[in-house]
């Protein structure tokens, strides 16, 4: 799961700022532990790398898209930290280390992803109140819409409802989209927005947005499948085990990684009117299709059948 390199220089942006916006962090010493612990543990900031990308794609000299980014990485470093808890996924290794309720108990684990989720909308306010117009208005609907209810928490619940319970495709697509697609296209629309797209252009890279954040919960399904706790910092095969509704469980490994191609076309096709702009965008669509690879020891992935049995109909 290498990085392409014109990606590279996004993600050192977003990691540079990430610690210099949490060191001026103000609260009380262990909470501000654990939020550290958690943000600074290696994530890939897909999120952050793409406000930054989307934003790149249109003229410079606009407002930092930086700590837009920031803010994003912060609410989707809280959804993990509540994704892992006893009470939702019950998990114990996050970005390669043990989960945050496992390093500092429950309560703390819950309030630092509260904190974390607060801070990112006081960023954005503060950041963005001077630069006129509605804009820091706008950054703040946005992700306040990507999420709530209708978003990223609606999904989380969705996904619940539908655990050890019979789901259609079109449930999943769904779930995956409320839960993991609405924070990613929330980060091109955030980006794009900052780079003053007009509104064609977002209309694209919202399609783009909702492919990619599809495709890259599709490519999250199969890595529990065919990954290793080494590989993805965090247990694999748990998703079958705890009977999730996934796109391997629906369609098996091979189909879904036909399904993860075409959501990659798909995004493609959304960007191509950007030509060599849409550059850095193309290269995140190429890595997340390409995120279930190498496969285990160079073999192909082995055919599936869709579970039945763990999926009781309601
Ligand atoms: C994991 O997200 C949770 C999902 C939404 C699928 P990432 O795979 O982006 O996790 P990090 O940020 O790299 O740890
Ligand atoms: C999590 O989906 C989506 C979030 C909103 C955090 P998963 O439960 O599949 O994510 P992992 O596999 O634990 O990272
Ligand atoms: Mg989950
Ligand atoms: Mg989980
Ligand atoms: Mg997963």
């Amino acid at each position: 799961m290498q990085y392409p390199e014109i990606l590279d220089q996004y993600r050192l942006r977003a990691e540079q700022g990430l610690k210099e916006i949490f060191d001026r962090s103000t609260g009380p010493a262990p909470l501000l532990q654990a939020m550290g612990y958690s943000l600074f543990a290696g994530g890939k900031r897909v999120r952050p790398v793409l406000v930054l990308a989307a934003c790149e794609t249109f003229a410079p000299g606009g407002p930092d898209p930086l700590p837009a980014a920031c803010a994003i990485e912060y609410i989707h470093t809280y959804s993990l930290i509540h994704d892992d808890l006893p009470a939702m996924d019950n998990d114990d290794f996050r970005r390669g280390r043990p989960t945050s309720h496992k390093a500092f108990g429950e309560a703390m684990a819950i309030l630092s992803g509260d904190a974390l989720l607060t801070e990112a909308f006081g960023l954005v306010a503060r950041s963005y109140r001077d630069a006129g117009g509605s804009l820091a208005a706008d950054l703040l609907a946005e992700l306040a819409m990507a999420a709530g209810s209708a978003g990223m928490v609606g999904g989380q619940v969705l996904d619940t409802l539908y655990t050890n319970r019979h789901a259609s495709q079109s449930d999943v697509e769904t779930t995956h989209g409320m839960k993991t697609g609405a924070i990613i296209t929330a980060a091109v629309r955030c980006g794009a927005i900052l780079g003053g797209a007009d509104e064609d252009e977002l209309a694209a890279l919202t399609r783009y947005g909702n492919r990619i954040g599809l495709a890259f919960q599709v490519a999250d399904d199969v890595l529990d499948v065919v990954g290793s706790r080494e590989s993805l910092g965090k247990t694999a095969g748990k998703d079958e085990a705890q009977g999730k509704s996934t796109f391997p469980a629906l369609l098996g490994l091979e189909r879904s990684l036909g399904y993860l191609h075409r959501l990659s076309t798909e995004a493609h096709a959304a960007i191509s009117r950007f030509g060599v702009r849409g550059g850095a965008l193309a290269a995140m669509a190429e890595f997340i299709e390409g995120m279930p690879e190498p496969r285990p020891n160079g073999r192909a992935i082995p055919h599936a059948t869709p579970r039945t049995a763990a999926h009781r109909a309601p």
